[in-house]
């Protein structure tokens, strides 16, 4: 957990305040989150006692170019090289900071010096604007045999290619289950009226009338981030909406990214981004986004960082257009991710996915008794007795009352339809599954609160506002 990590480690230091190792793991992890400031303050507090310290020199050097101060992130570099003139890192940031100040040839040399000292180096954004500005990205002399930390917009292309052809084994695309064009659509979808309307406003009304959003600056896709306790409709309305608008469904859990091949994971999740850019319009659904973001403070592995910028780079377009592209993110632990993701044009909707209240609960029964042998059913008693139930836990009712009553149907013989008391006496027995969420939710909420983002739990719980 992010900041009990920051916090662990800030009471370690109260004790040994000098710790050289544990304040750089400290300052690296306060840039990560963006805690830029804290993060400069303890590089130089390294500086104090080693001034001649690389790391600390390159941290305070990144710091300052990260805050939009280049010219002074600049002197910092130089300075830097005259004493390691072989630095790989300070390589790639004077290579940043020379395309920040429009100097694209010099930024090309020391891009190249620094890939070739250390390939893991390669940056995707640095490469895009150095191709943009008519300088080859890739010098044949420095392709790898096989790429791996690869984010070079120009033979990612061609690689996915074969990927999205198929021709590859073991593809990440034969794992997941590739595109889907869901039947269902928002009106198999009970309540979630909030949700619906602003999937509505950030990719229906576009598709529907791009000239009118044309004329006003703005493009279709962009990133919806749900969050909330498990079962309550997240993964099902994001593939409604791609059914709403015959949109492709293109569904990946983070895990299949990252458990597939040690160092790939870079390259599936662009192909990810390639697919449903290639299947446009499309919704591109991300379960367990946390997953990413968590993995963000594990400093032991860097490439899990490369993939978080990746992330980042596909998501703001750098890499390639998502025009038509609506990427759903679903978490049901929002306090792991980085405000990094929550950038404009990242994900800058954050939508809460409570469990449905009454009147939801009631167009849920609804939608669940659809097609099954039901006996006048009385909607209005049962969703008032189904407090705290999730979609979930309600369409469990339904599939333990058709269960029972189809045992009793093969007894009989006959057709025995489901009725209100069966379903009332499933829901006594059945205890709602997102308590445990809402405990642990509350505690965010009233105590690392991230500036009022976790506001609609509170009010939900009808603890403020
Ligand atoms: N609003 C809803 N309307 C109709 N059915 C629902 C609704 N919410 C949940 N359900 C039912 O519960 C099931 C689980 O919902 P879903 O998988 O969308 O939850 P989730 O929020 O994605 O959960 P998790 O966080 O565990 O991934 C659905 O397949 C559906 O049957
Ligand atoms: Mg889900």
């Amino acid at each position: 957990m992010k900041n009990n990590e920051l916090n662990t480690i800030r009471e370690a230091l109260k004790i040994s305040p000098d710790n050289v190792p544990l304040l750089k793991l400290f300052a690296k992890l306060c840039v990560e989150q963006w805690a830029l400031g804290e993060g400069k303050e303890v590089f130089e507090r390294i500086l104090t006692f080693h001034p001649n310290d690389l790391e600390a020199q390159l941290g305070v050097a990144q710091v300052l170019y990260q805050m939009g101060k280049v010219s002074e992130a600049s002197v910092r570099i130089e300075s830097i090289l005259q004493n390691h003139p072989e630095s790989a890192e300070a390589l790639l940031y004077s290579a940043k900071v020379k395309i920040s100040e429009g100097d694209f040839k010099s930024a090309n040399d020391h891009y190249h010096k620094s890939i070739a000292l250390n390939n893991s180096l390669k940056d995707g954004a640095v490469e895009k604007e150095l191709k943009e500005a008519g300088l080859s990205a890739i010098p044949a002399e420095t392709k790898p045999d096989t790429p791996v930390l690869n984010t070079s917009a120009g033979w990612i292309a061609e690689e996915s290619n074969e990927l999205l052809t198929g021709e590859k084994d073991g593809s990440l695309l034969e794992a997941i289950d590739n595109i889907e064009r869901p039947k269902i659509n928002f009106s198999d979808v009970g309540g979630l009226e909030n949700i619906k309307e602003e999937i509505r406003l950030k990719i229906i009304y576009p598709l529907q009338s791009p000239d009118i959003y044309k004329a006003y600056g703005k493009k279709s896709g962009g990133g919806v981030l749900l969050y909330g306790p498990p079962g309550c409709g997240k993964t099902l309305v994001s593939r409604a909406t791609a059914g709403e608008i015959k949109a492709s469904f293109i569904s990946i859990g983070l895990h299949q990214i990252l458990d597939m091949y040690v160092g790939n994971s870079e390259k599936n999740l662009h192909e990810i981004f390639e697919l449903a850019r290639k299947n446009a319009p499309s919704v591109l659904f991300i379960d367990e986004i946390d997953a990413l973001a968590a993995n963000r403070t594990d400093l032991r592995h860097s490439a899990s960082r490369t993939l978080i910028n990746q992330f980042l780079a596909e998501m703001d377009g750098d890499i390639a257009s998502n025009e038509g592209v609506l990427i759903l993110g679903a978490t049901n632990a929002p306090w792991y991710i980085d405000a990094a993701f929550r950038r404009p044009g990242r994900f800058d909707r954050i939508i809460f996915v409570p469990t449905p209240d009454e009147e939801a609960r009631l167009q849920i029964i609804q939608v669940l008794s659809k097609g099954k042998p039901v006996e006048k059913l009385e909607i209005r008693e049962l969703a008032k007795k189904t407090k705290d139930f999730s979609g979930a836990d309600l369409k469990a009712l339904f599939d333990l009352a058709t269960e029972a009553s189809l045992q009793k149907a093969m007894q009989e013989n006959r057709v025995i339809p489901i009725t209100t008391n069966d379903l009332l006496k499933q829901a006594k027995r059945l205890i709602p599954s997102s308590k445990a969420w809402f405990e642990s939710a509350k505690n965010y909420a009233l105590y690392s609160n991230q500036s009022g983002l976790y506001d609609p739990i509170l009010s939900f719980l009808g603890i403020k506002k």
